[in-house]
């Protein structure tokens, strides 16, 4: 419940427009659903405009601001550095933190290349802070229900997972160039931006992937310049162009290291879909299918279901009994997208109490942008690449 006695866990976040909007709710809806030992405290937002700093702070409920994210870092007021921002500021950000002690929180993907993650992950190892990275659809009730099936066996033998997150928002030529279409700025496009969330959804419900090929294509090559203004939404200056250097999609296949087999496919011009993140797995002794646009409803097949009723059956993931829906309204009371972040925050916040080691962590995040980086070498070599293990550090 709200406040009494707990220990304030004050947050220093750094961005403040789409994720900062879920981020900044998530951390104020969070202690009314989570009777937590610790409560986060909207203690200050960082950004560089001024003008929409401010107004963002004061809108979101933040107690006060900066407009330089180094001065956030050193404040000793500060317990947790919350990144928001564009794929290219976060290992800077995320050192910097790690070094001045804090607790650090990132989101996906976790950094522009292996090596820039390996060296976030040395950097809050070293600090010895609790450290997330914002894969927040493992967070959707149906998608923990489904873990607990494969952990307890339920499916039996893992064969074949096979997921899509399927977006349209830049079909549009004259939609403009920007950060999330520029190498420099994102590291990659479909790949790192949607394509990050389905794999580690693979990695996380059905282990580690030994070797992959895939294939990625830009459609649009040239594109009015621009920048992001809210959300998906951009503002466009027509009057010059730039040169997309990232995929608009990409195609993976994949071998698991336990034998089962994936098929992925993320792209942003899949008209009609407008977030469309979905998976099927088959195991052995069942099959499972979630769609996020239909995300407290999950999807089950046991083989050992009676002869003349098998076939797919629809569960409401609203149950107590499914993990953290029991945290909301009674069952058929559905949840949506920005509960997976309240679920993912409500993790972190016991792993500051000290009551856990949660995860996805900057462990998951490096292995993630291994995978990443695979998939990019196979689409230029035309060739199966190898996944380098987790757990180590090269050069370790
Ligand atoms: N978990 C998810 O589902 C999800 C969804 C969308 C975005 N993301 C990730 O969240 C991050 C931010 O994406 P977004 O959609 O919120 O972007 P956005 O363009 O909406 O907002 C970026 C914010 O970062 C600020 N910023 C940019 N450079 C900065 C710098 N050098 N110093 C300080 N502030 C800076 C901008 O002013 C803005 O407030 C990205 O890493 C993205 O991949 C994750």
């Amino acid at each position: 419940m709200v406040g009494i006695n707990k220990r304030r866990v004050r947050i220093g976040m750094i961005g403040h427009r789409f994720m900062g909007k879920v981020h900044s709710h998530a951390y104020r809806d969070l202690p009314f659903f989570f009777d937590l030992p610790v409560e986060p405290v909207l203690s200050d937002l960082a950004g560089r405009n001024e003008e929409e700093l401010k107004a963002a702070a004061d809108a979101m409920g933040w107690a006060s601001y900066e407009t330089d994210w180094r001065r956030l870092v050193e404040r000793d007021d500060i317990d947790v550095i919350d990144i928001v921002t564009p794929n290219n500021t976060h290992a800077e950000m995320a050192i910097a933190a790690a070094e001045a002690g804090k607790h650090v929180i990132c989101e996906k993907p976790l950094a522009l290349s292996v090596s820039e993650a390996e060296r976030m992950l040395e950097a809050v190892r070293k600090a010895g802070t609790v450290h997330m990275i914002c894969h927040n659809y493992r967070f959707a009730p149906a998608v923990q229900y489904v873990k607990r099936l494969i952990e307890e066996g339920r499916l039996g033998r893992i064969y074949h997972i096979r997921a899509q997150y399927l977006q349209d928002w830049i079909m549009d030529p004259s939609f403009p160039l920007v950060w999330r279409l520029k190498k420099e700025v994102s590291g990659s496009g479909a790949l790192g931006d949607i394509g990050s969330h389905i794999l580690d959804l693979a990695r996380f419900l059905v282990g580690e992937m030994d070797e992959v090929t895939g294939m990625m294509k830009t459609f649009i090559q040239e594109r009015p310049l621009g920048e992001m203004s809210g959300g998906l939404n951009a503002r466009t200056d027509r009057e010059r162009s730039g040169q997309v250097d990232v995929d608009d999609a990409v195609a993976v296949m994949a071998r698991f290291q336990n034998g089962a087999l994936g098929v992925f496919e993320a792209t942003r011009f899949a008209g009609g879909n407008r977030n469309g993140n979905r998976f099927e797995i088959n195991g052995e002794k069942g099959s499972v299918r979630w769609d996020l646009e239909n995300m407290n409803h999950l999807q089950v097949y046991f083989t050992e279901d009676e002869a003349g009723l098998q076939g797919f059956r629809t569960i409401n993931c609203t149950e107590d009994v499914h993990p953290y829906a029991g945290a909301y309204w009674p069952p058929g009371h559905i949840i949506g997208y920005e509960h997976t972040f309240i679920n993912l925050l409500a993790e972190f916040m016991r792993g500051i109490a000290g009551e856990t080691a949660p995860t996805p962590d900057f462990e998951d995040g490096l292995q993630n942008q291994r995978v990443l980086e695979a998939v990019e070498e196979s689409a230029r070599t035309g060739t199966w690449v190898k996944v380098s293990r987790p757990g180590s550090l090269t050069g370790q």
